[in-house]
C-alpha cells in the first residue's frame, strides 16, 4: 500500500503544481488499480461492500450512499453506462475540474472500477462544454492501457452547456444524449432508464475519485481518517474573504476554524459563512467552530453539499447578495414548473423590494410564505436548495433584513456582489 491510512492528502497526494499528473506518475504514487469484474450475485460484488463498509457517501451534493446506488443499477437487466458527472455548474465549486485537469487518472480509476464491477457497456465523462481540463482528460485517456486494449469499454468526452441545472442528473442525461439540459421528470430514475434508456450509474467525480482510493486500500483504510458520521477526506472549495481561496482536502470532522486556518486566514472581518453553495445554508458570524461533519450539520439543519464555503466579509450586505442570488438561481431554473416559475420569481422580486425599498407591501412575509410553499414541489431540487438558501439567510441575518423591512437599502448595497452569477447564456453565445 503506497498511501499509509492515516497520509493527509489523500485525494490531493502528489498533485503537481502545476498541470497534470502522468499515468506512471500516479501509478508509481497509488499503485496498480485492481479491477474486478461483474459477479454472478451483481449487488454483493466485493467491491460495492467495501464502499457500504466505508460508508461512502456521494460528493456531487446529495450525500447519497454510492453503495445503494451502484447495487440499483446492478440489479437491472441490461448493461449499464457509467456517467461521471464533472459538469460543475455551481460557481462556487471548482473541486472537480481540479481533479479533473491535475489528477485526472484517479476519477478515470473510478471510472474504470465502476465499469469492471458493473459490466458496464461504456464510460462518458460530462464536462461544461467551456472546461479547459477537456483536453487535459482526452490526453490522460490516451495514456490508459486499460483504454486501448481489446474489450476494453468504450470511453466518451462529453461537453455540456454550461448552467447551473446542468449537472442535476437527469439534466445530464438529456444533454449527453443530444437534448437539452433539462431536468426530465422521475421515475423514472437514470438508474433504470438513463443514457439511449439504458441503466446509468451517474455520479459526481470526485465521488469516482473516492472509488478509486478504496478500491485500492479498502474500507478500514478509508475510515482510519474522518469520524464515524463522516468517514474519509473531502474537497471543500472555499472563497471569499480569505487568504487563499481554492481546494482544500478535510477530514471528515474538521472545524470552520480549522478549514479557515489551513486557507490562509479571514482576509477581512467576517460578516457570515455560506455553507453548501447557492443550495446551501448560511452560518453567523458565531459559527467557526462548527464541526464539519456531515452528521453533525445535518443535525443543526446544515449542509456542505458539494463542498463548498463562502466566507462574505462584514463590509458586504447580506440582504443584497441573498436577493442576487435568488434572481440568478430563478433564471437559471428551467422554468418549466410552477415552484419555479412562480415560487423563486415571486421570492427574488419580494428580496429586491425589500433590498431596494423595505417592507413597504408586506415583502417579508410573501419571502416566508412563498420559501415554504416551494419545497418538494418542483420536478428537481433546484428550488428546494433555493428556499433553503433564502429561509436560512433571513433566520440568520434577520436584523440586517429587519433593518432593510424599516430602512431600504444600506451602504453594503450599493458595494459589488460578491456571490457570481455569472452569465452562462452570454459565454455561450460569445
Ligand atoms: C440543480 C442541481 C444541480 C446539480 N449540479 C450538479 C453538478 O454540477 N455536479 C454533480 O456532481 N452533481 C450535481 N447535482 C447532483 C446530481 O443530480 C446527482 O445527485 C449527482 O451527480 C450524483 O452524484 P453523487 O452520488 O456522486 O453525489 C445537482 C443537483 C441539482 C438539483
Ligand atoms: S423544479 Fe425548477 S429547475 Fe427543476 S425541473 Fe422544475 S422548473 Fe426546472
Amino acid at each position: 500500500m503506497s498511501l499509509p491510512a492515516g497520509q493527509f492528502p489523500r485525494l490531493l497526494a502528489g498533485m503537481p503544481e502545476r498541470g497534470a499528473m502522468g499515468f506512471a506518475a500516479h501509478q508509481s504514487l497509488h499503485g496498480p488499480l485492481p479491477l474486478t469484474g461483474r459477479q454472478r450475485n451483481r449487488s454483493a460484488h466485493p467491491l460495492i461492500l467495501e464502499l457500504e463498509r466505508a460508508g461512502l457517501r456521494g460528493y456531487g451534493g446529495g450525500g447519497f450512499p454510492t453503495a445503494t446506488k451502484l447495487q440499483a443499477v446492478a440489479a437491472q437487466r441490461t448493461r449499464p453506462t457509467v456517467l461521471v458527472n464533472a459538469a460543475e455548474g455551481e460557481p462556487l465549486s471548482s473541486k472537480d475540474a481540479l481533479l479533473v485537469s491535475r489528477l485526472p487518472h484517479l476519477v478515470i480509476d473510478g471510472a474504470l472500477a465502476a465499469a469492471a464491477m458493473l459490466g458496464s457497456d461504456g464510460i462518458i465523462f460530462a464536462l461544461d462544454e467551456h472546461s479547459r481540463a477537456a483536453r487535459t482528460l482526452e490526453q490522460a485517456l490516451a495514456q490508459r492501457p486499460e483504454l486501448n486494449g481489446r474489450g476494453a469499454p468504450p470511453v466518451t468526452v462529453a461537453l455540456v452547456p454550461s448552467g447551473y441545472i446542468t449537472g442535476q442528473e437527469t439534466a445530464l442525461v438529456s444533454a449527453v444524449d443530444g437534448g437539452a439540459a433539462l431536468p426530465t421528470v422521475t421515475p423514472p430514475y437514470p438508474f433504470e432508464n438513463g443514457i439511449k434508456g439504458r441503466p446509468t450509474f451517474v455520479s459526481n467525480a470526485e465521488t469516482f475519485a473516492q472509488m478509486a482510493l478504496i478500491a485500492r486500500h479498502g474500507a478500514d483504510w478509508f475510515r482510519a481518517l474522518g469520524t464515524g458520521g463522516d468517514p474519509g477526506t473531502r474537497l471543500v472549495t472555499v472563497t471569499g474573504a480569505i487568504g487563499y481561496p481554492g481546494v482544500v482536502e478535510i477530514a471528515g470532522g474538521t472545524t470552520m476554524r480549522q478549514l479557515i486556518k489551513a486557507s490562509g486566514g479571514l482576509s477581512q472581518q467576517l460578516g457570515g459563512i455560506l455553507l453548501g453553495g447557492y443550495a446551501g445554508t448560511w452560518l453567523g458570524p458565531d459559527g467557526v467552530d462548527v464541526s464539519l461533519d456531515a452528521h453533525v450539520l445535518k443535525a443543526h439543519g446544515l449542509r456542505l453539499g458539494s463542498g463548498i464555503v463562502f466566507v462574505l466579509p462584514d463590509t458586504a450586505c447580506v440582504v443584497a447578495e441573498v436577493a442576487s442570488v435568488a434572481r440568478w438561481l430563478q433564471q437559471e431554473s428551467a422554468e418549466q414548473c410552477g415552484p419555479c416559475l412562480n415560487g423563486l420569481n415571486a421570492i427574488a422580486g419580494a428580496l429586491e423590494e425589500l433590498c431596494a425599498q423595505g417592507d413597504r407591501r408586506g415583502a417579508y412575509s410573501r419571502i416566508e410564505r412563498w420559501c415554504q410553499l416551494v419545497y418538494n414541489r418542483g420536478a428537481c431540487g433546484l428550488p428546494d436548495g433555493a428556499a433553503t438558501f433564502v429561509s436560512t439567510a433571513l433566520r440568520v441575518f434577520r436584523p440586517a433584513f429587519d433593518d432593510h423591512a424599516r430602512h431600504g437599502a444600506c451602504d453594503g448595497c450599493l458595494g459589488r456582489r460578491l456571490l457570481p452569477t455569472p452569465d452562462f447564456a452570454a459565454v455561450s453565445a460569445a
